[in-house]
């Protein structure tokens, strides 16, 4: 397994791209998954939103932002003024990452390593994609974008240039879900999202 790089096609277009997804092998997390769930949206995009990787229901149903998480992240979209025909979404690992717990599945993060594997098929979307913002969505895609000195903390809501784009960063929508304090994480969230907005 010597990551993604050697199953990215030449031919650079979002069909091509998924097809040639779908047989990754470049790290090892293809081997339990169910399948690979690639980004989705617009062949040429104004915001390009970056995740984690697929949850639990992504998994099932081979779309990204699908469940619990998704549906934080959609009325965030929504109240901050983005329109889904302008959003391409994806994740910065393409397969789940999971410990089985009987009949449940949890939730891993995926490591550096499968963080740098997974990295060429996001480096392909954003060339095809050029979007004019990206919207980083907690540590694992600040990881694989911005580097691993990048706190999202520190730096979220701010304007960051990336190649041609730039970048804001935020916490993960499930980061809103788990917070103590739902309400004021979410507002947090929506700040940035409408920063990212007017980055545009
Ligand atoms: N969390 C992510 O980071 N991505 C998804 O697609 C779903 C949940
Ligand atoms: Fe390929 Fe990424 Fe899936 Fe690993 S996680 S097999 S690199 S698509």
């Amino acid at each position: 397994n010597n990551g993604a790089a050697s199953f990215v096609p030449d031919r650079l277009d979002l069909a091509s791209l998924r097809t040639a997804a779908a047989g990754c092998r470049g790290c090892d997390l293809y081997r339990d998954a169910t399948r690979t769930v690639f980004g989705e949206g617009p062949e040429r995009a104004r915001f390009m939103l970056v995740g984690e990787q697929p949850g639990d229901q992504e998994d099932r149903r081979g779309h990204p932002f699908v469940g619990p998480a998704g549906r934080v992240l959609d009325r965030g979209l929504e109240e901050a003024g983005i329109a889904r025909d302008e959003v391409y979404l994806t994740n910065a690992v393409k397969h789940f990452s999971f410990t089985p717990r009987g009949k449940r599945r949890i939730h891993q993060k995926p490591t550096a390593a499968e963080i740098d594997a997974c990295h060429p098929w996001l480096d392909a979307e954003l060339a095809v994609v050029r979007p004019e913002v990206v919207v980083v969505l907690g540590a694992t895609a600040a990881r694989a974008l911005l580097g691993p000195s990048f706190r999202v903390t520190r730096h979220r809501g701010e304007a960051v240039p990336l190649g041609e784009a730039v970048a804001v960063a935020t916490v993960h929508p499930s980061a809103v879900l788990r917070a103590p304090d739902r309400d004021a994480a979410y507002a947090d969230f929506l700040a940035d999202l409408k920063a990212a907005a007017h980055a545009a």
